[in-house]
This record gives C-alpha cells, sequence and structure tokens, in this order.
C-alpha cells in the first residue's frame, strides 16, 4: 500500500477544524497527508493548508499524494514546535485551524526501517528527523542504567522499568544491543512466560525509548506555550493523543485555558489580567466508535481535543 496510514476520525477532525472553509489551516504532523486531504477538500478556493512534518519520507509523500488537488497547499520539513518561524518566514499573522496528529504514523512503524516496531528485525534508530544526533541505540547502549529505569518508567509507564535497565545493562556488558528484534527479546525475558497476552512486553518500553528519543513531550508543551499568539479569534486548534502522557497535557492546558481570570468572584473587575485564551468545544474527549477500532485497530487509543481561540 502506497499511504499504509490510516487517518483517525477523520469526520469529527474537519468537523472541529473547519469553522469556515476559507481560513488558513496547519497540519502540523502530515503524516502521509490522510487527514490533510480531508481539510483541503474540504476548503474552498480561497482555503490556505500548511503541512509539517520533521520526516523528510512524511514530507515526499504527502507533498506527492496532496499536489493533484490544485489547491493552495504548502508541504514543508519542520518541527511544529517551531511553528512560530515557519508562519514568519511564510509571512502569515494569524491561523484558522491547527491539527496535531500526534505520535507517529503505520508509516514509520511499517516501512521506515528505523526500528520503531518491536515486531521488525531493523536497527535501532527511532528518530523521526535523521537530522536528529541522538538515536535508540545511542539510548540503549551508552545510558547510565538509572537514567534508562527512568525513562523507561516517566515515559512508558512500565512498572518493570527497573527489571528491564538491569536486563539491557547485562546485556550491553557482553555486546551492543544493535536491532529492535534483540532489544524486544531482552525486554521480553524479563516478564513470566505467560504475561498479558494482549499485549506484547516489549510495547511500554518501545514507546519510551521512542518518546525520548524525539523529545514528544518537550515538543508538544512548546507548541502549546505558542499557540494562544498565532490563532486568530474563533480558531480552532483539534488535537488526537495515543497515550495518557500526551492526552494529560493536552486536556489540562486545554482547561487552563478556559479557566482565565482567577480573581475571587466577589472582585468588581478583574486585577490577575488573565484572560479566556480559550474554550473547549466539548469537555469530554472523543474516541473512535468500535466499527472505526475494528477496520483500524491502531485507531483505540486515540482521543481527540478541541478548542476554539477567544477573542483577547
Ligand atoms: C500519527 S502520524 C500523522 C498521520 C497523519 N495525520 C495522516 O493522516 O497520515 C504522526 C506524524 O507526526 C510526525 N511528527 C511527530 N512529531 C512531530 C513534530 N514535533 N513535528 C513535526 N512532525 C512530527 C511524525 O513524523 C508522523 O509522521
Amino acid at each position: 500500500m502506497k499511504y499504509p496510514h490510516q487517518p483517525v476520525l477523520v469526520h469529527e477532525v474537519v468537523k472541529y477544524l473547519l469553522h469556515s472553509p476559507c481560513g488558513t489551516f496547519v497540519d502540523g504532523t502530515v503524516g502521509t497527508g490522510g487527514h490533510s486531504l480531508a481539510v483541503a477538500k474540504a476548503m474552498d478556493e480561497k482555503g490556505r493548508l500548511i503541512c509539517l512534518d520533521r520526516d523528510p519520507d512524511a514530507v515526499n509523500l504527502s507533498r506527492e499524494r496532496l499536489a493533484f488537488l490544485g489547491k493552495d497547499i504548502t508541504v514543508i520539513k519542520a518541527n511544529y514546535s517551531d511553528l512560530d518561524t515557519v508562519l514568519d518566514e511564510l509571512h502569515i499573522k494569524a491561523l484558522d485551524g491547527v491539527l496535531l496528529d500526534l505520535g507517529m504514523s503505520s508509516q514509520q512503524l511499517d516501512n521506515s526501517g528505523r526500528g520503531f516496531s518491536f515486531t521488525r528485525d531493523e536497527i535501532l534508530d527511532m528518530r523521526m528527523d535523521p537530522d536528529d544526533e541522538l538515536t535508540a541505540y545511542d539510548l540503549v547502549n551508552i545510558l547510565p542504567q538509572q537514567d534508562l529505569e527512568r525513562i523507561l518508567r516517566d515515559y512508558g509507564e512500565e512498572k518493570r522499568a527497573r527489571l528491564i535497565a538491569r536486563a539491557i545493562a547485562a546485556a550491553r556488558s557482553e555486546n551492543p544491543i544493535k536491532t529492535s528484534s534483540q532489544l524486544a527479546r531482552i525486554i521480553k525475558s524479563t516478564f513470566p512466560p505467560h504475561a498479558d497476552a494482549n499485549k506484547h512486553p516489549a510495547t511500554r518500553s518501545f514507546q519510551a525509548l521512542r518518546i525520548a528519543i524525539n523529545k514528544e513531550l518537550h515538543n508538544l508543551e512548546t507548541f502549546l506555550r505558542k499557540i494562544p499568539q498565532l490563532m486568530a479569534a474563533g480558531g480552532r486548534l483539534v488535537i488526537l493523543s495515543y497515550h495518557s502522557l500526551e492526552d494529560r497535557i493536552v486536556k489540562q492546558t486545554m482547561a487552563n485555558w478556559e479557566k482565565g481570570c482567577e480573581c475571587p468572584p466577589d472582585f468588581p473587575r478583574c486585577v490577575c489580567g488573565k484572560v479566556v485564551l480559550f474554550r473547549r468545544l466539548f469537555k469530554k474527549g472523543i474516541r473512535p466508535g468500535a466499527l472505526e477500532i475494528k477496520i483500524n485497530p491502531r485507531a483505540r487509543s486515540a482521543v481527540l481535543r478541541a478548542a476554539e481561540r477567544m477573542l483577547s
């Protein structure tokens, strides 16, 4: 399949992102362009779409996929946490809609050859952007055991972090750990033989390493700090998360934006100067239904949240 990634909750993404079809929109994680294709089709001839991805393969694939539409679409290799710089360079003042579909694509998992999947025997790389310096090989083979344990616990919420870090340290003292399947075997050896049959024992550890290598939570937090300044009043922010760590950040940030003024209710006027930056379009995150999950099992952990920029 040329574009193996199936976009999640496409109908809902378009519905909440486009309050008008003629605005300027950003897809900060274009991947293989599935969401962008739907957004671009819903835009009218005045609409403009800027697509970013830090993975050059994603940029090439989506550029090719979106070109035939004949719409105003620009695809750029960039980190979404640098969105302010990208907009400056394009002389864009304010956005009407921004989408982030976090995590990695099926293209990266299945076809990149970069060791994202524990089911494949690939070199341990896990960089979304090949220009980044640090690889998974470096983390697994060089990082002190305690730091490795912390990464597995903090980013993978892995209860066996200590055992796994110890097993990795023992294995690498014999020979470097070079491939994803080697690493998966070492992790699996720390689990009892009949541990949770529905989840591979290496799932959480691979997630943790990928988040650490690509600084995923740091990028998300940086982006959320900048985004209020980059959006027009009425502009929509839509974010799809795939694990509780990133969803917690999105959920808390959107709730804080909505809180705004922190003055006691009996104050005659606001003295804290805090304004309501965004209003949530709904309070409870939207999850894919059973049918979507059946067709696309990778959608099962998705949560969609959306907020609208208020006048300030
Ligand atoms: C879940 S996929 C997006 C799939 C896309 N919505 C589609 O329909 O094909 C996530 C994409 O985000 C990219 N990505 C992750 N972190 C990024 C960042 N900080 N800046 C830019 N792109 C990022 C990944 O390289 C990957 O291609």
